[in-house]
């Protein structure tokens, strides 16, 4: 490829809107598939895309059905370094490379999916798994074939093939394979709008796709079959039990990987050894406190917010100017907390409350939490966010990942 030129300057974000719906492939599965694009209007904003991909190094940020992703070609160091530098990433976390399909992981990766691989690549491709791959060759060069900015010259490379029709649409078209980390500011709370993405990195790419909000919320799984027994590196959209069930036998046996890590610990997935999903407000995370009354009314005697400077408290509903000077906290409960109950104890207690449930399911707790968690910090200037926990089975494990790595407090019963 022609080197490319990145932007170095702040440069004008363009949001364009497209309708996912009008993007059809032929194929359901993970082989290569005809695409037909039924909206003249989206064909445009992806073929802009597609371009800015192609052409230049600069990022451009769109919707998977995780998460948004920002996304430049994996084959490219500069393309790769302007990710990086977009969302000020730290250097040896390495990225995700998108694949439109099993066809383009051998034609333009070269590289043969692992045995261990197939039975989950066929129950989860196109969707939310990520699977660790040795590092590919250039049978011509020997070269690496996807840059060593992307993999931090490890000798592996996360791949996963994404499901949402826009992110599936721009490898496809460009037939680029996609590096693409989640298009948060670094340490923030992923993005699962194209607004979330405009808030963190606005001047700092120069497009954004707007396919509506993503489906699952919370990120891809990454698994590890390269080693023994084999890995799950990072919770996420697909659950372990799903893995257990669809791998066969190979995978009965998949070790669950630690969440944390020390600032120096060498990990497989240097991910988690960063401060992440960081709302400005606190987080306190409550775990098995059942209705949470007495563990709320606790830990705010003892640990009372005050008003930061970055909210003023004038943007809630109520006029009332005894309002005004009082820290506003918010309260994201799930499944137990007896919500009416609590909210009477934070207002006796002297301070404004603002309550938004997850939900009860899993799916629907993983769909909402970094949107949540964004509203009540960003959009209301809550002074503190007080989230009750959910047990680890299914998506449990994913969404307490998450929530255990915002959270600057963690209180169990
Ligand atoms: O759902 C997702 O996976 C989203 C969307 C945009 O596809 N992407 C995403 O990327 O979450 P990112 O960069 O935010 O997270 C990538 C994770 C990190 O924890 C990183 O350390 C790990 O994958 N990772 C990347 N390459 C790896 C490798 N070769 N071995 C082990 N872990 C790796
Ligand atoms: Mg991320």
């Amino acid at each position: 490829m022609a080197s490319l030129t990145s932007a170095t300057d702040t440069m004008h974000t363009e949001i364009l809107k497209v309708d996912a719906s009008s993007i059809h492939f032929e194929q359901p599965g993970a082989a290569s598939s005809r695409l037909t694009i039924s909206d003249p209007a989206t064909e445009a904003s992806l073929h802009r895309a597609v371009k800015i991909l192609q052409t230049t190094a600069q990022p451009v940020a769109f919707p998977t059905e995780t998460v948004y992703g920002l996304g430049a070609s994996a084959l490219d160091d500069a393309a790769s370094r302007a990710i990086y530098t977009a969302k000020r990433r730290p250097a040896d976390n390495p990225l995700i490379v998108h694949v439109s399909g099993l066809d383009q992981l051998q034609r333009v990766l070269h590289t043969e999916l692992p045995a261990i691989y197939e039975p989950l690549v066929a129950h989860f491709w196109p969707g939310p798994l990520t699977v660790v791959l040795p590092a590919p060759h250039d049978p011509a060069t020997g070269g690496s074939v996807v840059s060593p900015v992307c993999t931090h010259g490890q000798d592996t490379v996360a791949v996963r093939m994404p499901a949402h029709p826009v992110a599936r649409a721009l490898i496809a078209l460009s037939d680029l394979p996609l590096a693409a980390p989640s298009a948060n500011a670094s340490t923030r709370p992923s993005p699962t709008t194209a607004q979330h993405v405009y808030a963190d990195l606005q001047g700092r790419l120069p497009l954004i796709i707007d396919g509506g909000a993503c489906d699952v919320g919370v990120e891809s799984t990454v698994v590890d079959g390269t080693v023994s027994p084999p890995r799950l590196l990072r919770p996420g959209g697909i659950s372990l039990e799903q893995i257990r069930a669809a791998g066969g036998p190979a995978w009965a046996n998949v070790v669950v990987g630690k969440a944390t890590a020390g600032k120096d610990e060498i990990v497989r997935t240097p991910g988690m050894k960063y401060k992440h999903y960081s709302p400005k407000a606190p987080v306190v995370l409550f775990n098995g406190c059942g209705n949470g009354v007495s563990a709320v009314s606790k830990f705010l005697q003892s640990h009372p917010p005050s008003i930061t400077s970055s909210s003023d408290n004038n943007n809630n509903n109520n006029n009332n100017n005894d309002n005004i000077n009082k820290p506003k906290i918010a309260l994201l409960p799930t499944r137990e907390f007896d919500t009416s109950e609590i909210e009477t104890a934070i207002t006796a207690a002297g301070f404004l409350v603002m309550i938004k449930s997850l939900g009860k399911s899993g799916a629907e707790i993983s769909h909402n939490l970094f949107s949540a968690l964004r509203e009540m910090d960003e959009d209301q200037g809550c002074d503190m966010i007080l989230v009750e926990g959910i047990d680890e089975a299914n998506e449990g494990l994913a969404v307490m990942n998450r929530l255990t790595k915002a959270a600057s407090t963690v209180i169990t019963s």
